[in-house]
């Protein structure tokens, strides 16, 4: 990613003080967080077409939203060792990705933060900067 692409705009890149990682509780947090985002994108009618969009069997896409997230909420590098360089915009070119798929990943989102209890200002700082990576995926 360069400095030119919205996506390297990290919360990791706006305070080295406590990592977004730290405060959400570490591997075991980033974990709860994306385990109740798929489980509410598999159980909620609202994330139906977004959950269509996915494979019957979620196991892979949720270690790989969880190994990707720990890096990105700055904690260890755990996708790009496995993978190398994310290219998250290129690996979404699969899937139509419009206004309505960004929404209902954001609103998904914001019900697992919600759920997780993450504390307010930390969920308000995520939200915009998981706003800013998702609208940066739309190709529709
Ligand atoms: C904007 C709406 C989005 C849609 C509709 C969407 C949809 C998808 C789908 C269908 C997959 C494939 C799942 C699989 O292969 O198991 C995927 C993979 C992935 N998504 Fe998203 N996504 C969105 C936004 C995001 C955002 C905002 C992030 C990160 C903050 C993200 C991170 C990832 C990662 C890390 C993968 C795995 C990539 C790989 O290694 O193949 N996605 N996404």
């Amino acid at each position: 990613m360069g400095a030119d692409d919205p996506g390297a705009q990290t919360p990791a890149t706006v305070s080295a003080a406590a990592t977004p990682y730290a405060r959400l509780g570490g591997e075991a947090g980033v974990r709860a967080l994306v385990d109740r985002f798929y489980d509410l994108m598999d159980l909620e009618p609202p994330y139906a077409a977004l959950r269509a969009l996915h494979p019957a069997a979620l196991d892979g896409s949720r270690d790989k939203l969880h190994w990707f997230l720990c890096g990105w909420l700055g904690g260890p590098d755990l996708y790009i060792e496995r993978f190398g360089h994310p290219r998250l915009r290129a690996r979404h070119m699969p899937y139509r990705i419009g206004i309505a798929e960004r929404d209902q990943w954001m609103a998904c989102m914001m019900q697992a933060l919600q759920e997780r209890e993450v504390e307010a200002g930390l969920a308000q700082r995520l939200t915009e900067a998981f706003f800013g990576t998702a609208d940066w995926m739309r190709n529709r």
